[in-house]
């Protein structure tokens, strides 16, 4: 039977299914199940870097449009306003405490600030990385990509400055130059993780309010991660975790085959429950063995871009066979 054990961020996990920050994974109960069903690492819920700095309060209640925001909303029920801190470090202990799996904190963050000392505090509790949640919205058309940028950049150094355990960033896809930046971004941080699918909203056109969308992915949504794993897998100086859409062993051994060294899942948990780990594993395993390999890294970044020999005529086949065939 093929071994699903890899490295992801210098961990060594058992699986490369990852369970995404989502309310599944806000307490030790939540994070036993999902080792219990064959996880190989969890990232915690994210605690908001408001919540560390005490800056919180105006974000919640009537009028404020947190309930728009299944992150926010989530985040602020769970933990209260007034000893978040306390209660995730808690959560934290307690988390480790109950399962061997590594535990990942997740920190929501816009800007590097006061709040950068929680990230010590996290890794003392027990946590074996940090991912970094980080979504700096450019609709300032005073503010230009670079000045951006550098924020990311701020960001992923000054915790490394505080911990020792590794650290990632999950990001999303709305940078220019983007493989110039993620190649210079990836030698702040221990992985990156592509892409975080943030909120998204839409319009009631009968009460002609601006509304939460769904917060659930579907399967499709993964191609744009899976041409970014594609296209940077060889080029970033830091392992890679694919992210949203991964609903089936098949997506997963995609972005494996495009360069991951990890696969997060949150959609797939909650529509088809925790049991789904069990079977993309197994999907996982069974399709290694009908292609005869024994280990994640045999097939790795075998159908990365990268991996291709003439780089520029891939990206331009692959668009001429797309064309040719819908004449
Ligand atoms: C209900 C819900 C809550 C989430 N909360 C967080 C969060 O607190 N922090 C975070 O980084 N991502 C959060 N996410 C995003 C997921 O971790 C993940 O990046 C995103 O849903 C894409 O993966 P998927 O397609 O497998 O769902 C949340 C997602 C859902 C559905």
């Amino acid at each position: 039977m093929a071994n699903l054990k890899t490295r992801y961020m210098g961990l060594e996990i058992d699986s490369p299914l990852v369970a995404g920050s989502s309310g599944l994974t806000r307490d030790a109960a939540g994070v036993a199940r999902l080792e219990g069903a064959g996880i190989g690492a969890v990232v915690l819920k994210s605690i908001f870097e408001e919540q560390v700095t005490h800056e919180v309060d105006g974000m919640a209640g009537p009028g404020t449009g947190v309930d728009a925001h299944p992150e926010a909303a989530e985040y602020i029920r769970a933990y209260g306003t007034a000893h978040a801190e306390e209660n995730y470090l808690e959560r934290i202990t307690e988390s480790v405490a109950a399962v061997r799996i590594p535990v990942i904190a997740s920190i929501h963050c816009v800007q590097a600030g006061k709040w950068v000392d929680f990230a010590r505090k996290a890794q003392q509790a027990g946590a074996s990385g940090i991912e970094l949640n980080v979504f700096v919205p450019p609709f300032d058309a005073s503010v230009d990509g670079r000045q951006i940028e550098q924020l990311y950049i701020d960001i992923a150094d000054s915790v490394r400055r505080v911990v020792t355990v590794p650290v990632s960033m999950k990001i999303g896809y709305h940078f220019t130059g983007m493989a110039n930046f993620l190649k210079a971004l990836s030698g702040h941080v221990d992985a990156l993780v592509l892409f975080n699918r943030f909120f998204r909203m839409t319009i009631d056109t009968e009460t002609m309010k601006l509304v939460p969308s769904v917060p659930y992915s579907e399967k499709h949504e993964h191609e744009i991660s899976l041409r970014w794993v594609s296209g940077l897998f060889g080029v970033l100086g830091c392992d890679i975790a694919a992210s949203t859409g991964i609903n089936s062993a098949d997506v997963a051994v995609k972005m494996i085959l495009a360069g991951a060294s990890a696969v997060q899942v949150s959609s797939v948990l909650y529509q088809g429950g925790v049991d789904s780990v069990g079977t993309i594993n197994k999907g996982i395993a069974e399709w290694m063995d009908r292609h005869g390999f024994s280990s994640i890294e045999d097939f790795r970044g075998s159908v990365s871009r990268n991996y291709s020999t003439n780089q520029s005529q891939f990206d331009r086949v692959q668009f001429m066979k797309f064309s040719v065939g819908h004449e």
